[in-house]
C-alpha cells in the first residue's frame, strides 16, 4: 500500500469517528453485529485455545470476545497507533494474557513466522484495500497461517467489480474512505489463485440489513442520540443516521452485499 492510502485511512479513523462507531456498534467495536455476527463469523471454525490473527483489529472488540468466549490467544494487527493505544488500554484484566496488539506500517510483511497461527480473520478491512496491497495481503495469510489452518473474512461487497451503487458512492464521499469494490466471485478466485482451497461464501445481507436496523434504533434511542448530539451536533447526528439507513437499505435490496468467507490453507 502506497503512503497516501495509508495517511487516508488513517485520517479517517479519527478518535472522533471511532467514537461516533462505537456509540452505533456498542464499545471497542468498528462493525455491525455485536456478539451474533462474531458468532455467526465463527460458525463451524474451531477456536477453542487456537492461536488466532486478527488483521485490522481496530478498537479490540471481535478479539476481546474470542478470547474471552473461546480462551482463543489472539495477535491484532493494525496500521493505526490510536487503535493499538485504545485497544491496549481496554483490555479486559481477565484476557491480558490472551490478546495482543502491534503497529504494521501497510506494505511491510506480517511480523509472525510462517504458519504461526490455526486461525486468520479479518473483519471489515479488506474492503480498504487497493489491488496490491490486497494480493500482498491474501499472501500474507497464507504464509502464516498452519497447513490445515483456517481463513474467515467478513467484508462489504458489490454486485458490480469496481462500482459502488449511487447510494455507496455517497456514502464513501461522505466518510472519505477508500472503498474498493470486489464481487463475490472475483473474491472466491483471488483466495484460490492466494492458494486456498474449499473457498465458502455465504451471503449474509439479510442478516446485515438486521444488524444496521439495530443501529438505526440503537443511535434513535434517547440517550444514545443526546450523547451524539452533545458531542458532535444534530447534523452530524443525521448524517450517521441516515447513513446506517442507507447501509440497511443496500443490503436489503442486493446494492452492498455483506459476505463471508470461510478457506482452508492444505
Ligand atoms: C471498519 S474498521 C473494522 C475494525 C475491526 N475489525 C472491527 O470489526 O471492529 C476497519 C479497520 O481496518 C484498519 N485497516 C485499514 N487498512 C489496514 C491495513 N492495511 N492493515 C491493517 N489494518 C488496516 C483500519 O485502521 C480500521 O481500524
Amino acid at each position: 500500500m502506497n503512503k497516501s492510502n495509508v495517511d487516508q485511512i488513517n485520517a479517517s479513523y479519527t478518535k472522533e469517528y471511532c467514537h461516533q462507531l462505537e456509540l452505533a456498534y456498542g464499545n471497542n467495536m468498528m462493525s455491525e453485529g455485536g456478539a451474533e455476527a462474531i458468532d455467526q463469523m465463527f460458525k463451524n471454525v474451531a477456536l477453542n485455545h487456537k492461536k488466532v490473527l486478527d488483521f485490522g483489529s481496530g478498537l479490540g472488540g471481535v478479539a476481546f470476545y474470542l478470547a474471552s468466549k473461546h480462551q482463543a490467544q489472539v495477535a491484532g494487527v493494525e496500521i493505526n497507533p490510536e487503535m493499538i493505544d485504545g485497544a491496549l488500554s481496554k483490555r479486559p484484566d481477565n484476557i491480558k494474557d490472551l490478546v495482543d496488539f502491534q503497529l504494521i506500517k501497510g506494505d511491510q510483511k506480517l511480523p509472525f513466522p510462517d504458519q504461526s497461527f490455526d486461525v486468520v480473520y479479518s473483519r471489515g478491512v479488506i474492503v480498504h484495500l487497493p489491488d496490491s496491497q490486497r494480493e500482498k495481503t491474501f499472501q500474507e495469510f497464507h504464509r502464516v497461517l498452519k497447513k490445515g489452518g483456517r481463513l474467515v473474512i467478513f467484508d462489504w461487497l458489490s454486485p458490480k467489480k469496481g462500482q459502488w451503487s449511487p447510494e455507496m458512492q455517497d456514502l464513501i464521499e461522505t466518510e472519505s474512505l477508500p472503498l474498493y469494490a470486489h464481487t463475490p466471485q472475483s473474491y472466491i478466485k483471488d483466495l484460490q489463485r492466494h492458494g486456498f482451497s474449499d473457498v465458502k461464501f455465504s451471503d449474509l445481507s439479510e442478516n446485515h440489513t438486521k444488524y444496521n436496523q439495530d443501529v438505526v434504533d440503537r443511535l434513535s434511542s434517547k440517550d444514545i442520540k443526546n450523547t451524539f448530539i452533545k458531542a458532535y451536533g444534530e447534523t452530524t447526528y443525521t448524517e450517521h443516521l441516515n447513513g446506517y439507513k442507507d447501509i440497511r437499505d443496500c443490503n436489503k435490496t442486493g446494492k452492498g452485499i455483506s459476505a463471508h468467507f470461510l478457506a482452508v490453507k492444505q
